[in-house]
């Protein structure tokens, strides 16, 4: 029979049954006439503590229930006699199925810094704050397909291997079954891609979006769930070189319905995990209040985390143009001060201090830029009539920065032609993406949520390699 988890026990709560838990041994403590155990089976941030008589089990037995141990405990369900939970198993029977050597264990029960924990990724899995954040994960991943699925929206699967590099999003890692020490040459000397598996040059996508717009052109609307790939070498707390990005993609949808959409997307998230993870949410904002304790005022988180949950599901986002963000900044303070690192005027990328200041300082809310420079933005993205602007839209987030970018993309052949030639992109690399403007092109627009950074942002941890199960950045690629 399967094993009833530790949730549904805790929910159904059938005291006077005698039910078997399974699970991991988080801690055990001796008093004088018994001994606790507290288990865990990852389906809920709460443990069962088992009570058990040591003279009802094999003494050999308990001794190898140590913290770690695979176990499987059969007992009463009771009402609990001591504090911190309403029931306790008393225990008659108890198998172990691993015991884990004490002095080997990495997870002793006490606090490990995350960065410890980080080269245990095989093990963390099991301390609180993971299995929090692994729960909370899996949420939102769900809740994501749900809210796709009620709204008509198709799940599209693209490629991870391509043979394109239009979206020129960052440095592509390679795939090939050449062999790397003595590659086939061609006649002028360089490597012979025509013999690789493939028969041509292939890479791990950065995007799915240019597949995902052909899937637009012909279901209506559509969305990618998958992993995507960058080799840029940015060694940062918000960048992985394998993370997860949901990209909807969507038929006769303007810049202006590409926003509200993004919007509605990101509070019904918000929202879906205050909802459904309350327990876990509420350990981590204990977890994230302790851990700023030591922090001076102005590094402090401004809310705890479900009050900046709440926040962004109840108030709308500050939408404006890159031109007007670019004044703003120009006439901030820390501006005028010499502050920013990057300095700031019309035409140059927004650096995360300068997102960061216009959310966290000038809104105090979750912001919507349009309109950037063409320059700075992918060929894709439609022309605007002033000639100098693009349709975009990056959603810039508290604690952040960008988690969604995203653009109306340019319908008109002749301009998408112009603007892939200017940009330098073979045409021949991207002939089926180009036509998709000669047969019945039509307005369309969407948008990448990075999955890590909602992640991020709803777990209020501070570090993308800590939201997800084995990170991959430069130069760490265990597990
Ligand atoms: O802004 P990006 O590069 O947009 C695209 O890839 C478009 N094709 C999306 C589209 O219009 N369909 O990436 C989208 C999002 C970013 O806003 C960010 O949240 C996340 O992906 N992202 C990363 N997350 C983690 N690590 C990285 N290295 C990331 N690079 C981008
Ligand atoms: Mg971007």
């Amino acid at each position: 029979m399967t094993p009833k988890t530790i949730a549904t026990i805790l929910k159904d709560a059938q005291i006077g049954k005698e039910i078997t838990i399974k699970g991991w041994v988080r801690t055990k403590r001796d008093s004088k006439n018994v001994i606790f155990i507290n288990i865990n089976d990852g389906s809920t941030i709460k443990n069962i503590q088992a009570v058990v008589v040591p003279t009802d089990i094999e003494e050999s037995i308990i001794h190898q229930v140590v913290t770690g141990a695979g176990v499987a405990i059969t007992g009463i369900l009771t009402p609990s006699q001591g504090s911190g939970q309403d029931v306790e198993l008393l225990a008659s029977h108890i198998i172990v199925y691993g015991t884990a050597d004490p002095e080997k264990y990495p997870l002793q029960p006490k606090k490990h810094s995350l960065e410890f924990l980080r080269e245990i990724a095989h093990l963390r899995p099991r301390t609180n704050t993971f299995g929090a954040i692994l729960r909370i994960r899996h949420a939102l991943a769900y809740a994501i397909h749900q809210f796709f699925n009620e709204r008509g929206f198709f799940y599209l699967h693209t490629p991870i291997i391509t043979g394109s590099d239009a979206e020129g999003a960052g440095e592509m890692f390679r795939v090939t079954t050449l062999d790397p020490k003595n590659p086939p040459l061609n006649d002028k000397g360089a490597v012979d891609y025509k013999e690789d598996f493939f028969g041509r040059e292939t890479n791990l996508t950065v995007s799915g979006q240019l597949e995902g717009e052909l899937g637009a052109m012909a279901l209506g609307k559509i969305y990618t769930f998958g992993p995507t790939f960058r080799a840029e070498n940015s060694n940062t707390a918000r960048h992985l070189a394998e993370f997860w990005m949901i990209e909807p993609e969507m038929a006769f949808y303007e810049l202006e319905d590409n926003m509200d959409l993004a919007e509605e997307f990101l509070q019904y998230l918000v929202k879906y995990a205050l909802d459904n993870c309350s327990d876990d949410i509420a350990f981590l904002e204990k977890r994230l209040l302790d851990e700023e304790k030591s922090l001076k005022k102005e590094e402090q988180s401004p809310l705890p985390l479900r009050e900046k949950l709440h926040f962004v599901v109840n108030n709308s986002f500050k939408r404006l143009t890159y031109t007007e963000a670019i004044k703003i900044l120009e006439n901030s303070k820390p501006n005028k001060k010499g502050q920013f690192k990057y300095p700031v005027s019309w035409g140059t990328d927004l650096q995360s201090e300068h997102e960061r200041y216009l959310v966290e300082k000038e809104f105090n809310a979750p912001v919507i830029l349009t309109d950037y420079p063409r320059e700075i933005k992918s060929f894709y993205m439609k022309q605007s009539e002033d000639g100098k602007t693009v349709r975009a839209m990056d959603v810039l987030f508290p604690g952040i920065g960008e988690i969604i970018g995203g653009s109306q993309r340019e319908e008109d052949y002749d301009k998408l032609i112009k603007r892939v030639d200017e940009v330098g992109i073979d045409h021949e690399t991207i002939w089926w993406y180009l036509e998709t403007r000669k047969f019945g092109t039509v307005p369309h627009s969407g948008f990448g949520l990075g999955f890590e950074r909602l992640v991020l942002f709803v777990t209020g941890m501070k570090n993308i390699r800590d939201v997800i199960p084995f990170p991959r950045t430069p130069k760490s690629a265990n597990f």
